[in-house]
């Protein structure tokens, strides 16, 4: 395995044809356990709104949470690389404070890299963040801040206007300096023509096979988060099962006065 991920590294794997594996992570033991697993990525992504603090979007979560839990995932991480998600409000208002902001994540965060949403219309946004040393991560199709001009999570660019569309988000990404752009909920065969017109790699959640990497919230791979499963899920554990069976044991051992045993005991 590589040494220490960085941005250009994380270029450099599309260019040998490596497969980007990212997830996300938002405190110290998970970052610790997917790091030391060999993740290439760990996303600090603002997901945490739903499923660290129980909000229905992304849309509530701040600044200062989000820098906050940076702090504590990057203390989880040797090898990969720590991307922190610009939430809702912090970039858009004005390129000074998208500015501002990115640097809080990595002078007060330890972030290595941001990620912002949105194509066109972030263009000058991402220029000027990577102008001040800030790697950017762009994040286009079904971007969730954008959830209420969507209508709902909807598959973005099924028709040929809004694949256009999508097509010159991503070029203007890549154009804006960023290292990396995850495609998120757009039909397969658009990620592949993006991922073959662009040279920054491409990290898909729910965009098909074809990406150069894939991302997706730690919590519902792990079975972690039930309340709902969207289609491109693929549960690879049952954490939840497995931790109701556990505190199961625990009560019924109280209850019953066999733990704690002699074994747990000092005398
Ligand atoms: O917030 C997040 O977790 C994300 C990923 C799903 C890409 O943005």
């Amino acid at each position: 395995m590589a040494d220490k991920v960085t941005a250009p590294e994380i270029r450099r794997m599309k260019q040998r044809g490596e497969k980007i594996t990212a997830l996300t992570a938002y405190d110290y033991s998970f970052a610790r356990i997917l790091d030391h697993a060999g993740v290439d990525i760990l996303l600090v992504g603002d997901s945490l709104a739903s499923v660290i603090q129980g909000h229905e979007s992304t849309l509530p979560v701040t600044l200062d949470e989000m820098i906050y839990h940076t702090r504590l995932v990057a203390r989880g991480r040797k090898r990969a690389l720590v991307v922190a998600d610009m939430p809702f409000l912090s970039y858009q208002i004005s390129i000074e404070e998208a500015k501002r902001n990115a640097g809080r994540f990595l002078s007060e965060g330890a972030a290595e890299a941001v990620k912002v949403e949105g194509g066109v219309a972030m263009r000058e946004t991402i220029e000027a963040i990577v102008r001040i040393g800030i790697p950017v991560m762009g994040h286009i199709g079904l971007t969730p801040q954008s959830i209420h001009r969507f209508g709902g999570y909807k598959v973005q660019g099924k028709e040929k206007d809004e694949k256009e569309k999508i097509v010159q988000d991503a070029l203007a990404v890549e154009e804006a300096g960023a290292f990396s752009i995850v495609l998120e909920g757009i039909p397969l065969d658009l990620a592949q023509e993006i991922t073959l017109r662009l040279t920054i790699p491409t990290i898909g959640i729910g965009a098909g096979v074809h990406c150069d990497g894939q991302v997706l919230v730690v919590h519902d791979m792990l079975g972690l988060f039930d309340m709902y499963t969207p289609k491109f899920v693929k549960r690879y554990a049952d954490l939840s099962a497995v931790m109701t069976e556990a505190v199961q044991r625990y009560i019924k051992e109280v209850r019953e006065g066999s733990f704690p045993g002699d074994e747990h005991s000092f005398h």
